[in-house]
């Protein structure tokens, strides 16, 4: 009995039945720029035979695709697909539109009688994907992963692919796929994180493997991977590689395109200057997008990962190098490497545009970032990406619409080690709202941006906040690299690959869905208040007596009064499995660049020598960014400083015995080579600056459900 999948269809890749493809690798193109709509005077119409003629060798099935004319700005379109919508009729069909690089956000519409119709912002061709079945989506979102793998596969290991997909005799589930073909293994990626079980049907072994497999739907998957190597086209994701790995050229690149920034007047948009003041304004007037950074809410990473998009394709143009990417400078791995990148400091002059003059003298002669500054052992272990209300999460607290620098705000655990940390440590420029002067700060961003993949990477309970609607939805402008506004949502920047065109050298190859079926809903549909509980807390300590931070270590005991002690001493014998503990720095404030991390220890033993983020009694950073002199806005941060939490719990319970709590603050400094002996008066003579100090000290205890 043949039993026929009850599956799906997307643009049915004919060519490759009969012809090799026509076209091999297209070259990486920028993707056009999106032209604003215009109104839509009654739709445009295109037939199948007004296809131009590379598409239909490229892509297969004529009916399935039509171009939007070129620079028609076209809002609202209509295909007419008569031969695909009689040989599979479907009610609705998803509109996608796509480029050389990446597919973009659908349009789910009807199907009426032979025509397809929909909006469409985007300038650009549009695959029609007929919905024949409730698992369309899926099916075709497994189809780009495994199109963005198929570079990485052998030919026979492709076919092998193939055949267990195909010819099993059982249902196929995707992320049983790495079971079956063991030699996926060196992919070194999450398969089933990548690929959900997707239940395609009952397929049919066939005799001749993969031949005529696409003549059934669910067939035409693999097929498509495996012999039309052309379908669809293999998205180009350009690599952002370390700084370290870069030739001779490529720092001769990316010196020309900072120079060539440098050199454009500061009211132009793709100027240095306008960059810089697009994070946050230090002085003089708010011009069009400036001063709109978010940090210490949830927007950090999003907002961070659109805005250094767009200030690489600038670059890359202004560098005239087409095959630019920004490097990334990845302190936390090796230690070597904890020193800012040579070739942004040497030679140490104006010649070299990449050199700021501006850094602690220390780091611009070759001292390293201390290991425990740029540590993100804590942020990787948060399995939160955000929460509402206090706590420690990987990504910041959930917030309903774009904060600047909020006081307190909520900030996530990487965007505080080694993100604050770093442009503390650096200081000069990067300690200030303009730090993107410092050219080192887009290195950093691109590092900050790729251990947030990283994140991701490690699996277990680490997504994004893909269920939220404004984290979601959220538009944030941008400047591209000819001076227009674009705009982008967190929805359209999740993977890098599919969305932004980009991935790091070390990423695995596909890092999160490219188009998560239980989002499309919300990416595409209105904008709701997420409904959030914010879990009642009671405070244990409230201590109000300020702490001021100097180049020595500071040790404050944290005076519980005896009946929360007791309590909270009975939770920790008892119940603690279910609380929460944690530590709060409230009112943490400073006046000028401070330049000195710190490290917190609670009851750190006497004696303990160069205690740094090893200690089993380290509890975090707590390193200084965010002030800014206030811009003629007059929004910056409100005067009562930043809250830092960090989570206590597991510390205390270990300590057992609650009497004679105390925090300690060591100053952290940098690490000096062994041949930098040079260094050592330097290293001494560092002080913080600015005035550091906390205000309150609490501690706050949350049941956890
Ligand atoms: Cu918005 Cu590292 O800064």
């Amino acid at each position: 009995m043949r039993i026929l999948p009850r599956s799906i269809a997307f643009a049915l890749c004919v060519a490759c039945t009969q012809t090799p493809p026509l076209v091999t690798q297209p070259p990486v193109t920028e993707p056009p720029i999106p032209t604003p709509p215009e109104p839509a005077a009654g739709g445009t119409s295109f037939g199948p035979t007004e296809l131009p003629s590379e598409a239909l060798g490229l892509y297969g099935e004529a009916a399935a695709f039509a171009p939007l004319q070129p620079g028609s700005g076209a809002a609202s379109i209509t295909l007419d697909i008569p031969e695909l919508v009689a040989a599979h009729p479907a009610p609705t069909a998803l509109l996608i539109p796509f480029d050389a690089d990446r597919f973009y956000e659908p349009a789910r519409v009807n199907v009426e009688g032979t025509q397809v119709r929909g909006d469409l912002p985007l300038d650009k061709p549009v695959l029609v994907v007929l919905e024949l079945g409730t698992v369309a989506s899926d099916n075709y979102r497994l189809l780009n992963q495994l199109a963005s793998y198929r570079e990485q596969l052998s030919q026979p290991l492709g076919d092998d692919v193939c055949k267990q997909v195909l010819c099993s005799n059982d249902v196929f589930k995707a992320d049983q796929l790495a079971t079956r073909v063991p030699g996926l293994g060196p992919l070194q990626t999450r398969l089933g994180l990548n690929f959900p079980a997707v239940d395609v049907g009952l397929v049919e072994p066939q005799p001749t493997a993969c031949d005529g497999c696409l003549a059934r739907w669910p067939s035409a998957l693999p097929c498509l991977l495996t012999r039309c190597k052309e379908f669809p086209l293999p998205r180009k994701a350009r690599v952002r590689k370390n700084i370290a790995a870069l030739s001779v050229e490529e720092v001769a690149s990316l010196r020309a395109g900072v120079a060539a920034m440098k050199a454009r007047p500061d009211s132009d948009p793709r100027s240095w200057v306008y960059q810089a003041k697009m994070h946050a304004v230090d002085s003089g007037d708010v011009a069009a997008l400036q001063d709109g950074c978010q940090h210490r809410q949830f927007y950090f990473f999003p907002w961070h990962r659109m805005y250094v998009a767009y200030f690489e394709r600038i670059l890359r143009a202004a560098s005239g190098d087409p095959n630019l990417t920004l490097p990334y400078w990845n302190y936390s791995d090796v230690a070597a490497q904890r020193a800012v990148p040579v070739v942004y400091r040497d030679p140490a002059n104006t010649s070299n545009s990449l050199y700021d003059s501006t850094r602690a003298p220390i780091y611009n002669a070759g001292a390293q970032l201390p290991a425990a500054d740029v540590s993100y052992t804590s942020a990787f272990s948060a399995l939160a990406f955000t929460a509402v209300g206090p706590g420690v999460t990987f990504g910041g607290g959930t917030v309903a619409s774009p904060q600047h620098f909020p006081s307190p705000g909520a900030s996530g655990l990487l965007e505080r080690s080694p993100h604050n940390n770093v442009h503390n440590d650096v200081n000069g420029n990067m300690a200030t709202g303009e730090s993107p002067r410092d050219p080192i700060f887009w290195l950093h961003h691109s590092n900050i941006d790729r251990l947030w993949n990283k994140w991701i990477e490690q699996g277990g309970a680490r997504t994004n906040p893909t269920a939220d609607p404004n984290w979601m939805n959220q538009t944030f402008t941008f400047f591209d690299e000819t001076g227009a506004q674009v705009s982008l949502t967190g929805a359209t920047i999740l993977n890098t690959v599919d969305q932004l065109g980009y991935r790091y050298d070390d990423d695995p190859y596909a890092i999160a869905p490219f188009w998560p079926a239980d989002t499309l809903g919300q990416v595409m549909g209105q904008r709701i208040p997420p409904a959030q509980q914010v879990p009642t807390t009671d405070t244990v300590l409230e201590q109000k007596a300020e702490v001021r931070l100097t180049e020595k270590s500071k040790t404050v005991a944290l005076k519980l009064q005896q009946a929360n002690r007791k309590a909270m001493q009975k939770s920790i014998d008892t119940k603690l499995a279910n609380e929460k503990y944690f530590l709060e720095l409230r009112g943490v404030r400073f006046d000028a660049p401070v330049g000195v991390t710190y490290l917190l220890f609670l009851n750190l033993p006497a004696g303990a020598k160069n205690p740094d983020h090893t200690h089993p009694n380290f509890l975090g950073t707590l390193g200084f960014f965010g002030h800014h002199a206030a811009a003629a806005s007059g929004h910056h941060e409100s005067g009562a400083g930043a809250t830092e939490a960090y989570d206590i719990t597991e510390l205390v319970k270990r300590l057992g015995k609650l009497t004679d709590l105390k925090l300690t603050l060591v100053p952290s400094y940098p690490e000096l080579p062994p041949d930098r002996k040079d260094l050592v008066e330097l290293r001494k003579a560092m002080k913080p600056a600015g005035e550091p100090r906390i205000a309150e000290i609490a501690i706050i205890r949350q049941p956890t459900p």
